[in-house]
């Protein structure tokens, strides 16, 4: 090995890393937009939410630990090492290829969004966020983020700057390592941001009826807007609403993206991993149900009423939010705030999709820290140019999350789960969750993990490819087959002309998935040297 093996600096850093992965915008942004969505959104999206998380979350994020450990004992640190060691079979560490690619190519839009936060806090502090009146923040958020035309964010100056300096400085923590980088900056930022968003909750909590002459818009009944259930036989019969939730599930718990079991890899082989899966669980469910859903929706809602509310992800956190600061005493700081949160929860996040890719390139190609670093920023580098180049519509950005934060993540857990079942064996991997373990996790869930998460993942995913590529109408709720968009943008339909920039980015995806897989080729090469 060509440098000293890396291991966090203490138990709990571990857990704080993984809940600093766990914790991130899909808790204060993707969440909230999700349940205040009109048509997937509400009680059947929560239930459905809540039965994804103990059937497919939970159980696979327990496999995740116990496959990264067990890997690292095997002397691996990465997905493509981890299979490899497991499996034993030539075919074997290619499975890994996604626990490379997905990681990576999330950071390609992931990072440029977390720069929007930095800036966003910045402006809101500096009182110039405020441009008074509602279109203007409309304006605001398109100008920054470069969507009237390609290529603006680079003629923009702030935007691409702040840009550049959130890729530099991702890179910069991770240069310095697993304990002195990663768990350095969670064991400051996940408390930090606790406490900001406790501050922002009491706000919100105690904002009553901001306007007294509509006194139906109050947090009361924003928070009754967003949680009680509204038709659910209708809802849970769809299967968006399932691939949805379980999506969510997916990314919001870090999970299916070869970040925990890279993570966990560098866990000595006595430690606990079933407690410390469940704490750094129970730890995004706290901040994802009671922080991000109790805050953003129900200000929103409070001031602006229903119809501000269901405008989507981006538009909540970026358009609706600031209107909602500008309104209330000062709002300048509160905004500030909160893009300071969206900030530290969004690089806690963003770390973690780099590790697996520099543990992958220095065990796999033996390359010391300095040239891992510079390759991974090489290759992320180019994905997110093309992002911010192609921000028209933010094109680029959409299609690189469909194909590898939804497809991609949605593929990855589904095959960890069949590599633990069947490469490890449901027994053994079982006995190795409970090695060294802190509690004893219910029977019940050996079956879940044996067969329920499987079954649940391949029904889902097959019901979405039946639905998109084959037409098969499954929802009951619209009659006519409408692919997804994304899938429309790439082949083009007669009211849907195909769009060259979800094209150009799918070729360049593809060209990333051959890269990587002969960067694996490789690998292997090496470990059969090393008769590893
Ligand atoms: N879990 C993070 C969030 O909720 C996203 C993430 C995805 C983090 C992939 C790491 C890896 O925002």
């Amino acid at each position: 090995m060509s440098q000293p093996k890396e291991a966090w600096g203490s138990k709990l850093g571990v857990i704080m890393a993984v809940a600093g992965s766990a914790v991130g915008l899909g808790n204060f942004l993707r969440f909230p937009g999700l349940v205040a969505d009109k048509e997937t959104g509400g009680g059947a999206f929560l239930i459905a939410y809540f039965i994804s998380l103990l059937v497919v979350g939970l159980p696979i994020c327990w496999a995740e630990w116990t496959l990264g450990r067990f890997g690292g004992s095997q002397g691996f640190n990465s997905s493509p090492g981890i299979f490899h060691s497991i499996l034993r079979k030539p075919w074997g560490k290619y499975l890994g290829l996604l626990g490379f690619i997905v990681p990576v190519g999330v950071y390609f839009y992931y990072v440029v969004i977390e720069s929007w936060c930095l800036g966003y806090a910045w402006h809101s502090f500096s009182g110039n966020l405020d441009l008074k009146g509602a279109p203007a923040f409309g304006d605001f958020f398109s100008t920054f983020t470069g969507q009237a035309s390609d290529g603006a964010v680079f003629s923009l100056g702030s935007p691409f700057w702040f840009f550049a300096g959130v890729f530099v400085l991702n890179f910069i923590i991770i240069y310095r390592g697993l304990s002195k980088g990663i768990e350095f900056i969670c064991n400051w930022g996940m408390p930090l941001l606790i406490i900001i968003a406790l501050v922002l909750l009491a706000r919100v909590m105690t904002l009553g009826t901001p306007d007294p002459t509509k006194p139906e818009l109050s947090i009361w009944n924003g928070l009754g807007y967003m949680w009680n259930p509204t038709d659910i036989a209708k809802g849970l019969s769809n299967p968006g609403v399932w691939l949805k939730a379980a999506s969510q599930i997916f990314f919001t718990l870090s999970v299916g993206f070869g970040v925990i079991i890279t993570y966990a890899s560098y866990l000595k082989p006595k430690d606990d991993v079933a407690l410390s899966g469940l704490t750094a669980t129970a730890a995004n469910e706290f901040c994802e149900v009671a922080l991000g859903g109790l805050i953003t929706v129900p200000a929103a809602f409070a001031f602006l009423g229903a119809s501000a509310v269901a405008g989507g992800t981006f538009a909540l956190g970026f358009n609706v939010l600031p209107q909602v600061f500008a309104g209330m005493p000062g709002g300048h700081i509160f905004g500030g705030l909160f893009f300071t949160l969206l900030f530290i929860a969004a690089i806690t996040s963003s770390l973690s999709m780099l590790q697996p890719g520099i543990a992958f390139l220095e065990e796999g190609l033996g390359l010391d820290r300095r040239r891992s670093v510079a390759l991974l920023g090489l290759i992320t580098a180019a994905g997110c140019l093309l992002v911010v180049w192609f921000s028209r519509d933010l094109k680029a950005l959409s299609t690189v999350d469909f194909w590898i934060g939804d497809i991609g993540i949605f593929l990855q857990g589904t095959l960890l789960i069949y590599v633990f079942n069947l490469g490890l064996g449901t027994e053994r991997g079982w006995q190795q969750l409970h090695h060294g373990a802190d509690i004893q996790v219910p029977r019940i869930f050996r079956h879940v993990l044996r067969w329920v998460s499987p079954v649940f993942l391949t029904v889902i995913f097959s019901m979405f490819v039946l639905r998109n590529v084959a037409g098969w109408n499954l929802s009951f709720a619209d009659a006519a087959f409408t692919p997804t968009e994304q899938i429309l943008d790439l082949v083009g339909s007669e009211t849907h002309p195909a769009s060259h920039v979800a094209r150009l980015t799918a070729l360049f995806l593809l060209v990333f998935v051959v890269f990587s897989s002969l960067l694996i080729h490789l690998a292997g090469r090496r470990w059969s040297r090393q008769s590893r």
